[in-house]
This record gives C-alpha cells, structure tokens and sequence, in this order.
C-alpha cells in the first residue's frame, strides 16, 4: 500500500516512504500512477539519484524519452550527460549558460505541447536550489475545464489550437529565445486516455492561436481561458528542496517557474515519458 499525502484541493500529492534509487514492484508502480493521474502531480522527498537512477526510475512508468533540443544548440556539459536528461540550471561557463532556461520566471505551459507526439510526464529531480524563489506552480487543468464559464467552454469545445516553441525562451517574445521552433495543432481540449476526463489544453506560453476563428475572437477567448486556468484555487506551488523529485502530467496540468535570485544556482535534471498518441 503506497502512502500519498494530499497537497491542495485539486492539485499535488506527496508519496511517503518510496526510494525511487530502487526498483519497484509492479504493483507500487500501478499505485502510484493511479495516484499520479488522480492528483496530476506527484512529489517524492529526500531522493538521491545517479542519473542512471533517474533514468531507470523514469522508465518504470512508461518510455523514457530522449532529450530533443537540436544537438547544436546544446552546450558540452549537457552533451555529455545521459541522452535521455536535460539539464535545467542559471550556471554559466565562460559566461554561457550550460544548462536550458537559465534564468528567472517561465510562464505557465504544457511541456512539449508544441510536438506532433507530446510527452506523457516531466519529472525533475533538484541537485541544487535558491535560499529563496524558483518555485513550481502547477494548475490542474481537469479541474479548471469543469469549472470553466460555459462561454469560455464553448469557445475551446470542438476547436483546435495552434502551437508553438523557440526553445529557450520563458516567455513569449523572449529574446534568449533559440532559432529553434516546434509546432503543432492540437485539440484545445483533450481526453485523458487514462480516465476518459476532460482537460483544457492550450497554455499561455506555447499557444498562439485557436485555429477556426478569426484572430481577434482568437485572443479575446484564450485571454480569458489563461487568466482563468491559472487561478489560484487551481494551482499547487512546490517549494523546492535539493533531492525532491516532482512528477507532473503533462495531458492535466500545466506548470510555471517563479522568479528566483541570479547570483544563487538552482540545478536540475528533467527526464520525460513519452506519449504513444496524438492528443484527442
Ligand atoms: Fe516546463
């Protein structure tokens, strides 16, 4: 019997006494899945992890995937760890940062969204964080489409939503932003393949438009769709400590990073689980 703590109304729970450095039991594993698609983000306290560890932890629920930023617009720190490990940290060598999204507060989105195939689930294992600042939010987005004002529900039912990403960047119109770009089009809400239930899919980061109506009726919808998915009596904000692991579905939630000190390092691997479908 896996132990799990709830963390919000809606979002987050923490799973006790699991040492993910150690293989589970099927059984464990089916538990925590449950748990995990029931409260769309799961949490693990006092991990410590090789990154073979990461990766096989990982693996347990599903494909870990391959980190997919084009290789030339990787530094030599990140080429060299695990293929299926990103690096997420403000530390800079030679004035370049070394790891992806150095810096400061990103806005709330759906990780990898903007592929054709988006990934299941992020986890992030901290190596190293702030005193202060850098927290997580993450919004349960099951939640937010059954408390969705009816117009704003008939503005996303049945429509498609137009994607997209310039890898590095935190917010839109970044100009750390990469000459790299994702695109997609998905449904602007999807059915959790897992619980048949309903979540709104498009996020402020990533969206850029719905694609079956002009673009002023466009924005004024998702305006109100962003303002309204991110409230706060949908979100759980996660403090970090060093060795949490945090574990989100990326079909239910989306998430955004707080702004943290620049002169303090915060240092993360992300692993992914990935998708087997398009959204739908
Ligand atoms: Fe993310």
């Amino acid at each position: 019997m896996v132990e799990a703590r709830k963390l919000s109304r809606h979002t987050g729970a923490e799973i006790l006494g699991v040492d993910l450095g150690q293989p589970l039991p099927p059984d464990v594993v089916a538990e925590i899945w449950k748990i995990f698609v029931e409260h769309t983000v799961i949490i693990f306290r006092g991990q410590e992890l090789t990154q073979e560890q990461l990766v096989r932890a990982t693996g347990q629920f599903g494909d870990c995937a391959e980190y997919t930023r084009p290789k030339e617009f990787q530094s030599e720190t990140q080429r060299q760890l695990l293929p299926q490990i990103m690096l997420i940290t403000n530390i800079r060598e030679d004035g370049k940062p070394i790891g992806a999204h150095p810096d400061g507060e990103m806005w709330f989105h759906h990780d990898t969204i903007h592929r054709e195939i988006p990934t299941k689930a992020t986890l992030l294992y901290s190596l190293a964080v702030p005193t202060f600042g850098g927290n997580t939010a993450f919004a349960n987005l099951f939640a937010a489409y059954d408390a969705l004002p009816a117009d704003l529900k008939k503005g996303l039912e049945g429509r498609t939503a137009f994607n997209s990403f310039n890898y590095g960047s935190n917010k839109k119109g970044d100009p750390n932003a990469v000459k790299a770009v994702s695109q997609s089009v998905h449904p602007a809400v999807r059915t959790h393949e897992d619980n048949g239930k309903r979540a709104i899919y498009v996020d402020r980061l990533m969206t850029q438009k719905l694609v079956e109506v002009p673009e002023s009726e466009s924005e004024a919808i998702l305006s109100r769709v962003f303002d309204f998915i991110e409230r706060e009596e949908f979100i759980y904000e996660h403090e970090w400590k060093k060795g949490d692991v945090v574990m989100w579905d990326n079909r239910s939630s989306i998430h955004a990073r707080r702004d943290f000190p620049a002169d303090q390092v915060r240092l993360m691997w992300r692993t992914t689980i990935a998708g087997d479908a398009r959204p739908s």
